[in-house]
């Protein structure tokens, strides 16, 4: 009773998923399927806030998080990476009275390896994870995947999984409270759910959220009530048994909001409850903040298979520099003080891609500001930033293959 009321009341702050305006031609364009910011700084998340109707991640809500927790939040959450929510609140409300949640993220299998750019939900995830000690299930849509590539078949897309699943395992989710599942193996377990959803979500709905027109398959079309499915515990019976009220919580990129706000909409026509969100930024391409880190752009990315040089070449020779042209231009320019408020810089951070890595990646807050501030006044090249991205990478890389070396014996 309680729970319906809730939910009524929530309606009323929240577009139905359908309403959501699409992007004006000069707007940013973010959904599942394409990423592409309007201006070379990247995707203007503030605005992307109001246009999906999320809420910003504010000091007050990372306050009572540690305070609830007695945790240091994740760099990604100090560094505003994990800056959108849906009902984190209700979430914390959970944990605050001892009552259980889960966690529900997933990855679409299109290609074997993942990208550096995979890796943040997944990581965030199992930070979650180890400080509120619950379960988590992660969905493998290989179902998904097999609609929207032309050229794969669907025992690639399942062998995909497997491959992917390698990696996700090394991630190091606790193996007692973790379930990792397949589209085409599970589904007879979601079905319930991806019923209840799909009767409440129109083709008008599909189109508008999703911007499929009458020329795709009709598989992309009834996919998404599957990817709602996991949102709901029943989905997960040898879990949680046949209950329905335990709340979800969900990390994802924000380009997976729309399966989400679909998700939602119709939670509350169903009954259901409410899943939970929190939204992480893009980490960007090689090439610039304009576009997503993409498997689908070999150039773009570094893989977790990728060896030490390949790193070391890619970053070298791909990522993109908010330097100046020449080595004395980057140190004179950052010596000139336009106003004691506007000093000219010698990078400019705001598009540079090492730096950007460098905030995802490098824990130690000081010497990120340091980094930021020495290379801004012009004090560091870019190829020196360059080089101690490189040594990040690598040893990021090189752990997590370790990890999953030792899980494939
Ligand atoms: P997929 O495989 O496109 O991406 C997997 C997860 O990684 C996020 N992501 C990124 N995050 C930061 N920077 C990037 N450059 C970047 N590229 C991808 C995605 O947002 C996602 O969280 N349909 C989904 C699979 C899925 C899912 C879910 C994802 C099923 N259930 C629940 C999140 C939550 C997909 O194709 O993800």
């Amino acid at each position: 009773m309680e729970k319906k009321e809730d939910q009524k009341e929530e309606k009323k702050a929240e577009a139905p998923a359908a309403e959501a305006p699409a992007a004006a031609a000069t707007e940013d364009k973010v959904d599942p399927f394409h990423v592409e910011a309007a201006t070379d700084k990247g995707i203007d998340y503030d605005k992307l806030i109001k246009r999906f109707g999320c809420s910003k991640i504010t000091p007050e809500l990372l306050d009572r998080f540690e305070k609830l927790t007695g945790q240091k939040p994740h760099r990604f959450l100090r560094r505003g990476i994990f800056f959108s929510h849906r009902d984190l609140d209700k979430i914390l409300d959970q944990y605050a009275k001892k009552k259980p949640f889960y966690i529900y993220t997933g990855r679409g299998p299109s290609s074997s390896a993942l990208h550096l750019g995979h890796m943040i939900p997944f990581m965030f995830t199992k930070y979650l994870q180890d400080v509120f000690d619950v379960p988590v299930v992660i969905q493998l849509t290989d179902d998904e995947k097999y609609y929207h590539k032309q050229d794969l078949t669907i025992e690639q897309c399942q062998q995909y999984a497997i491959d992917n699943i390698k990696d996700i395992i090394a991630v190091g989710f606790n193996p007692e409270k973790t379930f990792i599942f397949r589209d085409t193996d599970y589904v007879a377990q979601l079905y319930g759910n991806a019923l209840k959803v799909g009767k409440h979500v129109t083709l008008n709905q599909i189109k508008g959220i999703f911007g499929f027109n009458d020329s795709d398959n009709v598989g992309k079309f009834a996919f998404p009530p599957l990817q709602a499915a996991p949102a709901f515990s029943s989905s997960f019976p040898h879990i949680f048994g046949k209950d329905d009220t335990i709340p979800c919580l969900i990390p994802q990129a924000i380009d997976q909001d729309p399966y989400f706000r679909m998700t939602r909409d119709a939670a509350v026509k169903v009954g259901l409850l409410k899943p939970s969100c929190i939204h992480s930024c893009f980490f960007p391409a090689l090439q610039g903040l304009k576009g997503k880190m993409s498997g689908s752009i070999d150039t773009s990315s570094i893989f977790m298979t990728d060896t030490p040089k390949q790193i070391k070449t890619k970053i070298n020779k791909y990522a993109f520099s908010g330097g100046q042209g020449t080595k004395e231009e980057q140190r004179a320019k950052g010596t000139i003080t336009i106003s004691e408020s506007t000093p000219t810089v010698g990078a400019n951070l705001e598009v540079d891609v090492a730096y950007h890595y460098m905030k995802f990646f490098l824990e130690d807050d000081v010497e990120l500001a340091e980094i930021g501030r020495k290379y801004q006044k012009g004090e560091l090249l870019t190829g020196e930033v360059k080089a101690k991205l490189i040594t990040v990478l690598q040893e990021f890389v090189a752990n997590h293959q370790v990890y999953d070396e030792k899980r494939n014996v």
